[in-house]
């Protein structure tokens, strides 16, 4: 698999590379479990710059770089502490990292900024998300939570919650979701947060049926993959804005019963209330496992990263 950056899915469209990610993700974890992580990274240092705020995702990258030899430095909140604060630009940024460390794991707040990097770097870039643009890490981790709880996402019916209009982590997995064979994705958000046209079309296209709706109720009956989402405050332009969305949705524990046996409950985190916590020791909650899956799958990338590197 040839990977210089992770910048976009669209970069992820076959399924037979995804597949070879996911198996060696299991590796991985197995590899981990007896002691016998590889170190693809050893000698390598890479930054994690970081302009907006993370908890998963700067971690797990930090934790699967030094899992696997490498060596991490970070700036986060780089828009307060790092030279931006000064009025540095991005391109003026990279270019100094470019002569220091081997890779930079990048989160800003500006769509585009993970290409522009890219564009002014030698070393592999990774868009660890670009304001409401992509966030193409999470979305792969994602469809291999689908693939470790469910089996296969072909013939599911995948229910995708919340902000639409800016998740960026929905935007990522959208553009993967031709690949597959879904019975039908539903579309779930307040009006005003639709998914963008463009990204809907690409489901369309494909001949998969979606169902474009407010009400999360009727859907829960017949999803397969319950994927909730936080309401992106910060892409608001006013807290009135924000305020007239922000509990649209909430699943509880009586909404449980409605739902298939089978279903999984999957959200990229944090929440903010769109799930009880009640509903966290249900065996379909599995957000939690995400979380763990994705450490693997990071792992992964970045061993097909270098391992294409020398
Ligand atoms: C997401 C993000 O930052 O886009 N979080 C994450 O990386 N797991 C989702 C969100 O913040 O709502």
């Amino acid at each position: 698999m040839k990977l210089k950056n992770i910048i976009s899915t669209q970069q992820f469209q076959d399924r037979s590379v995804l597949s070879h990610l996911f198996a060696a993700a299991k590796t991985l974890e197995q590899q981990h479990a007896l002691h016998q992580l590889p170190s693809p990274l050893a000698g390598k240092i890479l930054a994690t710059l970081f302009y907006e705020p993370s908890t998963r995702t700067r971690l797990s990258f930090e934790v699967a770089i030094q899992r696997l030899g490498g060596q991490v430095v970070t700036s986060e909140s780089a828009g307060m502490f790092s030279s931006a604060a000064k009025g540095e630009t991005l391109a003026d940024t990279i270019r100094v990292l470019n002569g220091y460390v081997d890779g930079v794991v990048l989160r800003h707040t500006d769509i585009g900024s993970a290409a522009e990097a890219a564009a002014h770097a030698t070393i592999p870039i990774i868009n660890a998300g670009d304001g409401a643009g992509e966030h193409p890490t999470q979305a792969l981790l994602d469809l291999y939570t689908i693939d470790r709880e469910k089996g296969h996402l072909d013939g599911q019916h995948l229910a995708l919650v919340g902000d639409l209009l800016h998740g960026r982590t929905i935007h990522s997995l959208v553009q993967l979701l031709p690949l597959f064979a879904p019975a039908a994705v539903s579309l779930v958000s307040p009006p005003s947060l639709r998914l963008p046209r463009d990204l809907k079309n690409l489901l369309t296209e494909k001949g998969i049926i979606v169902f474009e709706v407010t009400e999360l109720a009727p859907t829960l009956v017949h999803s397969d993959v319950v994927y909730m989402t936080r309401i992106q405050k910060e892409r608001f332009d006013s807290e009135e804005e924000y305020g007239a969305v922000k509990n649209s949705f909430c699943l509880g524990k009586a909404a449980l019963d409605q739902m298939k046996e089978d279903a999984i409950i999957l959200h990229p985190l944090p929440r903010v209330g769109e799930i009880d916590p009640e509903v966290d020791s249900d065996p379909r909650a599995k957000y939690f496992q995400q979380t763990r899956h994705g450490l693997y799958l990071r792992m992964a990338l970045l061993q097909a990263l270098y391992s294409n590197a020398d």
